[in-house]
């Protein structure tokens, strides 16, 4: 368990960012390079832009490949059970990477698989060629470590247990147009299924301030659309007494040049109507929810600890709906949580048909030692899982496609990502809903290259549709 919470000193933050200049006068000249390997979610993502930004100030550059760095990280991710396996078979090849082609290759791991003991005794016990590791609430220390092992050689296993809020790291983001922002750290609500709440420590929020400092930072660097991360966002500011995240929302509303806003992790027990008021009325919420259902049952949702029963959740979206008309529903859906039954898995596909969500991440339930879900006596038979996992993504496949099919004819607004890889004259980006759209663009609409720039906002009409895609042509660019 963390025992403290603590908002590191901007005297630390400044004394790291002295270490950042000694490491790039030792390691600039040497023309050193990093790769940052990120398994898990957006929070985990959002770190490792953190790490490459310290190194980026350490004098690193990117490597397209672990074989091509002196510096591996490695972000790891606990939530379900096959995550520990994998991150060492990957260990594994990275070793064998330093061993046969890059001697001297440094390798650090580091994210929530770290805070737990028994990964971090297996690392020690058998794969001593690793050279740091630290915690998701340590990256703030990550320059010190690093300049400790170049320097000293010293291999650093510093895994910390407090629960820390780190402002004014630097961050390369991987995107020039859409940015993430972790508004929130850890989680307070201990889903019986979930590791989270006890490897990334308690419920902590940003200060609102510097979170819209950020945020009209990135706007004014020309970012278009923000995401702003949290497990439970709806929980923004309750320890802060700093205002909640309606209000957050709001103020956001109201930074020039921010198109589109969107959030996660919502979760269903917290939203409230306000919530649902500010993102009807908002200029740039995005028309989404990710409203992570996990079961249909009320006996399985009980077991779960998750707060709410079948009816509020419907009544949840009944009320988004009706004020957001168009409003996109995405969720997280778990199967064969212990004692599910036959019964409970056909409450989830009702809701499912009720609510038809735009999309759903779908998972089979994992054990992770440590929580209460896998002390539970009654596991679903692994074959029965499969069986019902199947026909739960079948289920939303459908919904997908019939969502899709009734965008054909219709335009969108999309904020271009990308060239589209499909060929050239294409192009790629989102919806307001978060639907991936391709479109072909024709030379004459979009300049002499017949590309759209990233971070153009275009008005496409959709001709064709997949499950998972949507297809169109340029109508037009926006300003
Ligand atoms: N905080 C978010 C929420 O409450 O929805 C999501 C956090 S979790 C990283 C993302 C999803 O992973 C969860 O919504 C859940 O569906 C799934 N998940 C978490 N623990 C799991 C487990 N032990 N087995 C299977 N799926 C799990
Ligand atoms: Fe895990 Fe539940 Fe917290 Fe989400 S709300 S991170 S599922 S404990
Ligand atoms: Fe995984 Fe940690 Fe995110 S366990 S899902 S990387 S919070």
């Amino acid at each position: 368990m963390q025992e403290k919470r603590i908002i590191v000193p901007t005297e630390e933050i400044a004394r790291q960012r002295r270490v950042m200049a000694a490491v790039r006068a030792y390691a600039g000249p040497l023309g050193l390079r990093y790769h940052v390997l990120t398994f898990g979610c957006q929070m985990n993502d959002n770190d490792s832009e953190k790490l490459a930004g310290m190194l980026v100030e350490m004098g690193y550059a990117e490597a397209d490949a672990p074989e091509d760095a002196d510096l591996v990280v490695v972000n790891t991710c606990s939530v379900r059970e096959h995550a520990d396996g994998k991150f060492f078979g990957h260990l594994g090849i990275l070793h064998s990477v330093r061993e046969k082609k890059r001697p001297g290759m440094m390798i650090a791991v580091c994210g929530c698989l770290m805070r737990q003991a028994p990964v971090v005794d297996r690392i020690r016990k058998s794969h001593p060629f690793v050279d740091l590791v630290f915690g998701p609430s340590d990256l703030h220390r990550f320059p010190e470590m690093l300049r400790l092992r170049l320097t000293e050689r010293r291999r650093v296993y510093d895994v910390g247990t407090e629960d820390t809020i780190a402002e004014g790291l630097p961050v390369l983001r991987a995107s020039r147009t859409r940015a993430r922002s972790t508004i929130m750290y850890g989680c307070d609500n201990f889903c019986t299924y979930c590791i989270v709440p006890h490897v990334r420590g308690r419920e902590r929020s940003r200060p609102m301030a510097l979170v819209l400092d950020e945020l009209r930072a990135l706007a004014s660097d020309g970012y278009r659309e923000v995401l702003l991360l949290g497990q439970n966002v709806n929980r923004y500011g309750m320890d802060t007494g700093d205002g909640d995240f309606a209000m957050l929302l709001e103020e956001v509303g109201r930074i020039p040049g921010l198109r589109r806003v969107r959030f996660m992790t919502s979760h269903p027990k917290d939203v409230s109507r306000r919530l649902l008021d500010v993102m009807r009325d908002s200029p740039n919420a995005c028309p989404h929810l990710h409203l992570p259902l996990q079961s249909g049952s009320d006996a399985v949702l009980r077991r779960m600890n998750r707060g709410y029963d079948r009816t509020r959740f419907l009544q949840l979206v009944e009320e988004a709906r009706d004020r957001i008309p168009d409003l996109a529903v995405t969720t997280d859906l778990i199967v064969g949580f212990p004692g599910e039954t036959d019964r409970d898995f056909d409450d989830t596909l009702d809701v499912m048909d009720r609510i038809r969500f735009d999309n759903a991440f779908t998972f089979q339930f994992s054990p992770r030692p440590g929580t209460p879900a896998a002390d539970m006596t009654d596991p679903v038979d692994p074959s029965v899982v499969t069986e019902r996992f199947d026909r739960l993504v079948a289920r939303q496949n459908e919904h997908m496609l019939a969502h899709h099919r009734r965008l054909v004819g219709t335009v969108q607004e999309v904020l271009v990502e990308g060239r589209d890889p499909g060929g050239i004259g294409r192009a790629s980006g989102r919806t307001p809903h978060n639907r991936l759209l391709h479109f072909g663009v024709p030379v004459a609409g979009a300049g002499p290259s017949g590309i759209l720039p990233e971070g153009t906002f275009a008005r496409v009409l959709v001709t064709r549709v997949t499950t998972f895609t949507l297809e169109g042509e340029w109508k037009e660019t926006l300003p």
